[in-house]
């Protein structure tokens, strides 16, 4: 039997919307899912939601092709709160009306509360004003269906939400999930609570649990699974819940490409070698991934060898344990989501880990994390007593330092790089500045400048640091580093690492640039 736990299903359509909503739904300790507009209800009906969402979007109910979702889930008995878009969406497709364009009040707007029950439960509502909103839809209902009452109007008279207690229908006019709606967690939680009546019962703790009995009783009693480790966050919160579940019957390959960070490959070795009751295995493949990429210098290339090295030594080594069905991977919901896999939502990345070792092996997938947001698997981690070497380490990416070396990857450039960045890495940690950044690294421009050195003239590598502010890593900003820390980290580059020329720094936000040099 399979676990179950109160569902909260959300229905994306379109821009990032459906995201921000689950977000805020995970932070009021529910558990929910992201599911493209045009799902079926029989396919919604079959994850027993607790309610549905109908997550606002950027078209409008006017567009000839806008999205529509199946009108029967207004049928299924079970409570919906529709959202700006799904709001619109729910009063036409119930017999309501909506106008176009008839909302003045995009942006900040002030709405009077008529009716407190169910949504407007929380104490930021008791006076009687009601609270300021943020609305980001001209589109808006005029006549609410029968069966709906108004519950609250903004102060130029639009309906900012409606609701049908006995269907437990509700619309919302305004954006629950920004922050610029001060009430808007409480709203939501009002329709969680009062109105699924769920409970604020998906924390760290519920997951492991939940996460334990599901790879119990998808893999069996007899089941032997193979994880593959990198020494990330993900990778590592999977082998440590699969540690719990199947215990022995779990055998971790760690494949040391040797394009890690200085001391990163040890430290793998030491905390799974010592921590895990499975069978820990470490494969050097230094050797094989340096000739692998041995004259290439095409970014993609680079990341497509090591894609392919990388299943290829995982494979070798996975087949030789002999009667194994099942591989887990770290795949987030982030991945899930970005990787398109959920219609409706746009593709952001291609270098997700989705599918990332592929099916021909002929293993199983377990997929532990695939609900949780990072910042969620953080928590569990630390649920589970993974040191915070791991758990706060910066996102790194998966063809590691080969991205960072530009042009030919050698075993010169990698090492030369690992120092630069560890001195780089150092002095940050050592202001304390590691939180505030998202990521800081160093580069390997792989060009050669003049210097002076040990009094003559002297050619050797440029390297470029990079440290950056963001949020998600779709946009960033590059840190404006107090000088006498960059001067401290340009004094001990060039001083302690022979051959090196100069050190630059990089000072170019995305867009127009990206994080990584390639
Ligand atoms: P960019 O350079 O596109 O990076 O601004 C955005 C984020 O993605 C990471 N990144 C990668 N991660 N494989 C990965 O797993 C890759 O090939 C890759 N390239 C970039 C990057 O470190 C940043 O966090």
């Amino acid at each position: 039997m399979e676990p179950q736990l109160q569902k909260i299903i959300v229905l994306n359509f379109g821009g990032q919307h459906s995201a921000l909503i689950a977000r805020r739904v995970r932070e009021a300790q529910v558990y929910c899912e992201v599911l493209p507009y045009d799902t079926p209800w029989e396919e919604i009906r079959k994850h027993g939601p607790a309610g549905v969402i109908l997550a606002g979007g950027p078209a409008s109910i006017f567009l000839e092709r806008a999205p529509r979702c199946d009108s029967a889930l207004f049928q299924g008995n079970v409570p919906v709160l529709g959202i700006g878009y799904g709001m619109h969406l729910m009063a036409r497709q119930l017999g309501g009306k909506v106008e176009q364009g008839r909302c003045s009040e995009c942006g900040r707007a002030a709405f009077t509360v008529l009716e407190r029950e169910p949504l407007f439960q929380d104490e930021c509502f008791d006076q009687k004003e009601g609270g300021y909103g943020w609305i980001n839809q001209r589109d808006a209902v005029l006549e609410p269906p029968p069966g709906f009452k108004v519950l609250a109007r903004t102060e130029n008279g639009v309906i900012a939400a409606i609701g049908d207690d006995s269907r437990r229908l509700y619309g919302l006019q305004l954006h629950p999930a920004v922050q610029q709606t001060p009430g808007g967690m409480g709203i939501l939680k009002s329709f969680l609570y009062h109105v699924c009546g769920c409970s604020p019962s998906w924390t760290p703790r519920s997951f492991v649990q939940y996460a334990v009995d599901k790879i119990k009783s998808s893999v069996g009693p007899e089941g032997r699974v193979v994880c593959a480790l990198s020494g990330g966050v993900d990778s590592s919160v999977v082998a440590f819940l699969l540690d719990r579940a199947v215990g022995q019957r779990c055998v971790s390959i760690f494949v040391d490409h040797g394009l890690l960070r200085k001391g990163e490959a040890e430290q793998v070795v030491d905390l799974f070698g010592s921590r895990l009751k499975g069978q820990f295995i470490h494969v050097d493949a230094r050797e094989r991934f340096l000739k692998a990429l041995a004259g290439i210098t095409d970014p993609e290339q680079k990341r497509k060898i090591i894609g392919a090295e990388f299943i290829n030594v995982f494979k070798e080594k996975a087949l030789s344990l002999g009667d194994i069905a099942y591989l887990a991977q770290g795949t987030i919901y982030s991945d899930v989501i970005e990787s398109g896999t959920v219609a409706g939502a746009a593709v952001i990345k291609s270098h997700h880990n989705v599918g990332g070792l592929p099916e021909e092996l002929g293993f199983k997938l377990v997929e532990p994390l695939r609900e949780l947001f990072k910042d969620e698997v953080r928590l569990v981690g630390r649920e589970l007593g993974l040191p915070d070497a791991i758990l706060k380490r910066q996102p790194f990416p998966g063809p590691g330092l080969a991205v960072r070396v530009i042009g030919e990857v050698t075993a010169e450039k990698l090492e030369l790089l690992r120092e630069a960045d560890a001195i780089f890495c150092e002095e940050i940690e050592k202001a304390g500045l590691e939180q505030e950044l998202w990521q800081y690294f160093a580069v390997h421009t792989g060009i050669n400048v003049v210097g002076v050195k040990g009094g003559g003239r002297h050619y050797g590598p440029v390297v470029a640091l990079r440290a950056v502010r963001s949020e998600d890593a779709m946009t960033a900003d590059w840190a404006k580093l107090p000088f006498d820390l960059l001067e401290r980290v340009s004094a001990r580059i060039t001083g302690e690492i022979p051959g090196l020329a100069r050190v630059v720094l990089d000072i170019t936000p995305k867009p127009p640039g990206t994080i990584e040099w390639e």
